[in-house]
């Protein structure tokens, strides 16, 4: 009799194997009954694992709301998120409270820096929270690339809003994250803060092998990234990737073009 053999190991699909992030189908739905607003509509999009992706769009296209589906801050209506290899979905509230707390890291527009703490034991949080014991060479190598080695022993109260936002950037890398997710991290900076957080993203990605996914509203930030996604109306409309489609001036252009 004869047999078909099971294809090869190398032929079966690529199991999202090098994206760290895979949405599919990804759809949500806020509130209820006539209240309910649809912000997105099924959106299927794979982050390749120690890239570095732009997420633009006009306010209210669905950008964060995207973004808290992807990092496991909010469940979907329908559609799955795959985040280093885990069905976020088939987890329970608790194991997904704890992905998030392990395996992802966040930058906010607003920092969320405990005031009460000092630079090193923010960083040190989320690892303490965790139950390990910090690494002292991990958290200087980590403060020597944001710059702040010198004001470990600062209260966020002390520092400038740029170098609140690199604490938060090196709190967010301090487990060694499948994935740090910012949203508008340079919103509240100036020009040159700014430039600062994005040259430590662009060099998280390059040097640490971090995977980034960063909204925000600005070409020039976006600029930094592989690839720039564009949401209108809570669907992907268009994607601009490789150094001549990400720059500034080709991305102003797209969003011009979607009237935003
Ligand atoms: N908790 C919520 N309850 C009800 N509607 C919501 C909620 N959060 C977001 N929305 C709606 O979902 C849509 C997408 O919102 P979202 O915050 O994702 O947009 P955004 O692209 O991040 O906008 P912005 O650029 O202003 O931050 C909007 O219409 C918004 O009003
Ligand atoms: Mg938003």
């Amino acid at each position: 009799m004869k047999t078909t053999p099971p294809p090869p190991i190398d032929d079966r699909p690529a199991a999202d194997e090098h994206m760290a992030v895979q949405l599919s189908s990804l759809r949500k739905v806020h509130g209820k009954g006539a209240a309910a607003v649809t912000a997105l509509h099924g959106i299927d999009h794979g982050f390749p694992a120690s890239t570095f992706t732009a997420v633009m769009g006009p306010s209210g296209s669905g950008k964060s709301t995207l973004l808290h589906c992807a990092a496991g801050l909010e469940r979907p209506t329908a559609g799955t998120v795959v985040l280093g290899g885990r069905d976020l979905g088939a987890l329970s509230e608790r194991k997904l409270t704890l992905m998030r707390r392990d395996r992802v890291g966040f930058v906010f527009q607003d920092f969320h820096l405990i005031p009460a703490l000092n630079v090193a034991a923010n960083v040190e949080l989320p690892l303490r929270l965790a139950g390990s014991q910090p690494d002292a060479h991990r958290l200087d190598d980590l403060l020597a690339r944001v710059g702040l080695n010198d004001r470990r022993r600062h209260r966020p109260g002390q520092l400038s809003g740029g170098q609140r936002q690199r604490v938060a950037l090196a709190r967010a890398l301090i487990t060694r994250p499948e994935v740090v997710f910012a949203d508008e991290p340079t919103g509240a900076l100036d020009r040159a803060s700014g430039r600062e957080v994005l040259a430590l993203l662009r060099g998280a990605v390059d040097d640490l092998g971090a995977t980034v996914i960063m909204v925000t509203h600005d070409p020039q930030a976006a600029a930094w990234a592989d690839e720039v996604l564009l949401l209108a109306d809570g669907r992907l409309v268009d994607r601009l990737a490789g150094p001549e489609a990400t720059t500034a001036e080709t991305i102003a252009a797209r969003l011009a073009a979607l009237g935003v």
